[in-house]
This record gives structure tokens, sequence and C-alpha cells, in this order.
């Protein structure tokens, strides 16, 4: 027993010693340029990894983090899945290179959630282990998209330790509460991974956040996060513009609407057109639009025409059309037409600049992010009428001012029938002034004055 005890101190030492070695020949080489934030005039020794785990093609913010930062003259290894296509500037960039991740094991529909989830993220752990630490050269900066925290928090810290670079945390929202969408609050996988966001967020040098509220939310607990952190707003790609032109908007109504007899109403203006865009998943809830589209059709005076366009993939979209039939049907929509449609990305951005009023369900799971296809909507001149149940909505929509809030469809039928009738047309004017003006502003002042301040872009 005693020999035990008295072993124990020269097993210990042993263990350091070999932990210590093990260090030494392994260590990955360390960033030495010049420190971060200090990128002078030209930004050329400016390096970033900017790390996403999810598909390229579909991270327009990581998209246009790693352009703003090419356009400076900075180095950028865009990192992330390929799945869909990235976007062509990124492609053309010679600023940019894009280093791709292998493929994410799937589950097959045998084997249950939690006996396939730790082994998908001991593969992706060790994958981007390897990557960050010996596969890629040491950067200044580690920009990392948040959610998906797991494994990528842990890694892209423990790399920038070990190698000296600044991590830079963009948070676009928290990853447990996307989990507690699916699995409730209550999951121990959820409470889980909620430590786990709490605490590796805290290793961040500095933090950007898409709202204000977010960045409140931030800095108390259970985050309590004390490092640097500023809101930086998405903005609306180049690709969303406003269409003033008659002849503009007549060319691309004949060519995006499908029944080519209802375009000249739309044109003369005796039948209105309405664009959402959904997901169709169960955390946007479509039944809400559905629901005061019956209204208005059902309302008291005869209501304008509407057409209501309604763009996108997703899993309920079979359950929802079949919805639509039975109710068009069955006669409870006269007046009313809704067409499912998924476009080209050129042309979603015109339909939309042609459009009277856009539509968006996005029913926010933290309550501090915001919808991404109102920017959209707003950089195309096109007023909203949104679900306004969550703390960030004003951040962006101002009612009144570029759009309307709702929470529930009978809110909504309101506003469609005031907004459509004929009385509406100047209120409905405003709004569209409102949301040009909030569209103008673009991705590029936004970052320029926030991100590139802090990289150390001269502008
Ligand atoms: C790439 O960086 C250089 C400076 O190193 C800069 O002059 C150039 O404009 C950048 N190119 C693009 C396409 O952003």
């Amino acid at each position: 027993m005693a020999a035990t005890i008295l072993l124990f101190p020269f097993v210990l030492c042993f263990l350091g010693l070999v932990t210590w070695a093990a260090y030494r020949v392994f260590r990955p080489s360390a960033y030495t340029g010049p420190a971060a934030g200090t990128a002078g005039g030209g930004g050329g020794h400016v390096s970033v990894h900017v790390l996403v785990l999810g598909d390229i093609g579909r991270s327009p913010r990581m998209t246009y983090h790693a352009l703003s930062i090419a356009k400076h003259g900075g180095k950028v290894n865009l990192i992330g899945y390929l799945e869909n296509s990235p976007h062509p500037d990124i492609l053309s960039n010679p600023n940019i290179t894009i280093t791709k991740l292998p493929a994410a094991p799937r589950r097959p529909a045998s084997i249950p959630f939690l006996l396939f989830a730790p082994w998908k993220v001991l593969y992706q752990l060790y994958h981007l282990t390897w990557l960050l630490a010996y596969g890629l050269e040491p950067a200044q900066w580690i920009l990392v998209q948040n959610p998906p925290s797991i494994p990528t928090l842990a890694v892209a810290g423990l790399v920038c330790c070990l190698r000296n670079s600044k991590l830079m945390i963009d948070w676009h929202n928290y990853g447990w509460t996307i989990l507690a969408g699916t699995r409730g609050a209550r999951h121990s996988l959820v409470r889980l991974s909620k430590l786990y966001e709490c605490y590796l967020g805290r290793l961040g040098h500095f933090h950007l956040t898409v709202t204000h509220a977010m960045a409140r939310q931030l800095r108390e607990p259970p985050y309590s996060i004390t490092q640097p952190m500023i809101s930086v707003h998405d903005r609306p790609a180049a690709i969303f513009q406003p269409i003033t032109s008659a002849s503009a908007r007549e060319e691309v109504l004949r060519r995006v609407i499908p029944e080519k007899n209802l375009v000249p109403h739309l044109i003369d203006g005796s039948m209105r057109l309405i664009v959402s865009s959904t997901s169709w998943t169960p955390d946007e809830d479509f039944s809400i639009l559905l629901d005061a589209l019956t209204q208005y059709a059902a309302g008291p005076e005869a209501s304008t025409p509407v057409l209501a366009v309604i763009t996108g993939k997703g899993p309920q979209k079979e359950m929802y059309i079949r919805k639509i039939e039975d109710l068009t049907r069955s006669g409870r929509l006269p007046n009313v037409r809704i067409r499912t449609a998924f476009l080209p990305f050129p042309d979603y951005a015109k339909l939309l600049a042609c459009a009277d009023l856009g539509i968006c369900l996005h029913m926010s799971s933290s309550g501090v992010d915001l919808p991404m296809k109102v920017v959209d909507m707003f950089g195309a001149g096109l007023p909203v009428a949104a679900y306004s149940g969550y703390e960030s909505f004003g951040e962006l929509v101002k009612e009144g001012e570029n759009g309307r809030g709702f929470e529930t469809a009978k809110e909504l039928a309101g506003i469609l029938a005031s907004l459509l009738s004929k009385g509406g047309r100047a209120e409905l004017e405003a709004l569209r002034k409102g949301a040009i003006k909030e569209g103008s502003r673009r991705w590029d002042e936004e970052w320029d004055a926030t991100v590139g301040q802090i990289m150390g872009f001269s502008s």
C-alpha cells in the first residue's frame, strides 16, 4: 500500500513528461506574422481561415465575409462542405482558396441518433483538427460561424491556442435553441449542448452578432461573454435591386409567372402579387398564411384578387399542396390563387422586385436572430408583412415604415385586406419607399465600418 502511494508522484511525473515530449514533437507551427488587427494600408498580410461546418454554397454570410476580406487584399481560406456551387465571385477570386471538408457520414435509418451522433462528431473532430492544426498554414484569424457549434467551437478554440491565431466567432444563432426545437428544451442533449456553447463561446477573442439583441444576450448569463463584441446586420446581396421601370417589370412577369393570362391583371393592378419563400419546415408555420388567405377571401367586401407565389423546397411541401388543392376545390379561396415554384436565384430576386407585398413566416428559435429573406426583400424594394413575435424583430422591420408585423392569421388577414385594397394604395406606396430606403445600405458599407476596422483594414 505504502509503496503504491510512493510510486504515485513518479507515475504523474512520467505522464507529464510523455505529454510534454508529445507536445514538442507534434506541436503545430504557430503564426508569427504581424499582430491581428494591424493590416496596414494594403492589407496584404491579413490571413483568415473562414470556417463553416456547412455547405459553402448555402452560407451567404460567410461568403460575404470571405469576399470582403479578399477585396481589401487579405488572404482567405474558406473551409466548408462543397454541395451546392459556391458564389461565382468566390470561385474566381485569386485571394480566396476553398478547402473542402470531407462530407460528414450520413446516418443509416437503422442506427439510432444517439449512437450515431457521437461517431459523427468524432469524425468531424478528427478531420477539422488535423486540417486546422497541420493541414493549413497558421493564420492571423480564424473566423468561425456558430451554429453549428459542435465540434467547431472546441476545435477552433484549441487551434487558436496552439497556433497563436485570434478567434472571431460570428454568432448567427444558438445551436442549442435549434436543437431544442426538435428535441424539446428539457432533453439532456439540449442541456449539454447549451453548457458546451456557453463555456466554449467564451474562447473567442472577438465576437460578431447578427442583431443588437443577440449581443445584449451574450453579455448576460449563461453566456457571460466579456470580450469585445459588435453586431453586423445582414445586408442584401447586390443581386437584389428594386425595379422601377414598368416595361422591365412587365418583362419579368411575363417570363416568371406561369399563367400568362394573369399577367395583364398584375400589370394594371387589378390583381395583386404577394410572394413568400419558405423552407416548408415545422419552424415556419405555413398554415398561418393559408388561414389568413382563406379569411381574406371570405372578407366582407369583394376582396381584390390575389396571386400568391410561394417559393422554396422542404419536407412539408407536399402536405400543404394537398391542403391548398382541397381549399381551392371546396371554393374557399375565391379570388385567391396560390402557386408554388422553385426559381433560379436571379429570377427569384427579380420576382421580389415585381411583387406588391412580401410575406415572412420566420419564427426565431432564439428570439434574437433575423430572417435573411426579409433583408433580401428590402434589397428588392419590397415591403413586408412578417411574423413579429420575437425580440429582435424591430431591428429590421419598422412597423408602418417598411412593413407590418402580425402574430396570428387573423392579424395577417387584416393587413392583407387593408394593404391590397384600393384604399390601401397610398400606405403600401409609403411602405415601399421605406423598404427601398432600408435596403439601400449594403453589405460593404456595414462590413467596412465593423469587421474591416477590427481586422485593421483602413477604409
Ligand atoms: C486580391 O488582393 C490584392 C492585394 O493583395 C488586391 O489588390 C486585389 O484587389 C484583390 N483581388 C480581389 C479580386 O479581391
